[in-house]
């Protein structure tokens, strides 16, 4: 244990209670939450913008207002988590100056382009599925306000999931070229949404503390794993392929077999080098700028209300 981790922290874990923001904790306890927290507040709201690009040119009425309702849950999920990140005594708008300035990171699969109306329903099917499959655990994470953040994140999450589902269904039921336009975009996400469980566990290197601290439950390999095993079902009730020869079901393992996942790509996109880093960036660096107004005004109403209550 770091040598300044007081005895109420420690006893806190070993009752696998929950650590809350008055509590005693280590700095490295903090500064892990506050990295965890902040990457995946960040990743909420880039995570807009992929899906965004569709909202002008949904198929239907229904289709737009479904995808608009989905895109401002995501708005909502990054306002709990920056909030969640910021008991751990942290300013929200330093955290969005940390990435705009690329000193914090986000997750790397809003890095890649929506190319089709399908990829709507592949990042609800396969994105949303696994955010679901590594969120639900932290449901349990030993810090009380992210764990509780995480409750409402998932529920939404599951109903994202059945949408993108529920996309995928109806064209791979359609014409031809609507079951082709569905199957390219599930082989263009496949890949790089085994990808988002992050870096195999041998090269992980915060997954060691992290699961001593119970803010991580399951090891990246472990959750991608689980993911997987859920998904080959779910694609075979789709009449879809994954876009991998190597997937066979092990009896001896009880899971699904799998061709190694090409790790050079996430770094490499963790790195800045995806297709779609530069555009992302700027346009969440813009759309700062552009909203800088919106945070003046509301700073000055706040000091004009605080006045007004302290006459
Ligand atoms: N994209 C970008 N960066 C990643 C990814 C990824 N898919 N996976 C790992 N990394 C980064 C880590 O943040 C870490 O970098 P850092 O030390 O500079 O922060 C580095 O790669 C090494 O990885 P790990 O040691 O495995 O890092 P960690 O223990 O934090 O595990 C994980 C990574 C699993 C993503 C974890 O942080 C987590 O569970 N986060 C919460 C969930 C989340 O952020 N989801 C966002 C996408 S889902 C959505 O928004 C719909």
């Amino acid at each position: 244990a770091p040598a300044d981790e007081p005895a109420s922290f420690r006893a806190i874990l070993v009752e696998d209670g929950r650590v809350e923001p008055r509590d005693e904790m280590p700095e490295g306890y903090r500064k892990t939450l506050v990295r965890q927290i902040a990457q995946h507040a960040h990743s909420e709201i880039i995570g807009m913008q992929p899906e965004g690009n569709w909202v002008s040119r949904a198929p239907s009425l229904r289709r737009k207002a479904i995808l608009m309702a989905k895109v401002q849950d995501e708005a909502g999920h990054g306002l709990y988590l920056y909030a969640a990140a910021e008991t751990l005594g942290v300013d929200r708008a330093d955290l969005l100056d940390a990435l705009h300035s690329g000193r914090q990171k986000y997750s790397s699969i809003f890095n890649y382009p929506t190319l089709t109306w399908a990829d709507v329903g592949a990042i609800g099917w396969l994105v949303d599925g696994a955010a679901i499959v590594n969120q639900v655990p932290l449901c349990r994470c030993s810090y009380g306000p992210y764990a509780r953040a995480m409750v409402r994140v998932c529920k939404e999450e599951s109903f994202h999931q059945r949408q993108g589902f529920e996309i995928l269904h109806t064209l791979a039921h359609g014409s031809q070229a609507q079951r082709q336009m569905a199957q390219d975009a599930v082989n263009r996400y496949w890949w790089p949404s085994l990808m988002m469980f992050g870096p195999p566990d041998d090269d992980s290197p915060n997954s060691a503390q992290s699961m001593a601290w119970g803010i991580k439950r399951f090891s990246n390999d472990d959750l991608r794993q689980r993911f997987i095993d859920m998904t080959v079902p779910q694609s075979e009730a789709l009449g879809l392929t994954l876009p991998d020869d190597g997937l066979a079901w092990n009896e001896e393992r009880g899971h699904y077999d799998f061709t190694p996942v090409d790790f050079t790509e996430l770094f490499e996109v963790i790195r800045g080098n995806g297709p779609c880093n530069e555009q992302r960036m700027a346009h969440r660096v813009g759309a700062h700028e552009d909203g800088a107004w919106a945070r003046e005004a509301a700073a000055a109403y706040a000091q004009k209300q605080a006045q007004k209550q302290a006459q």
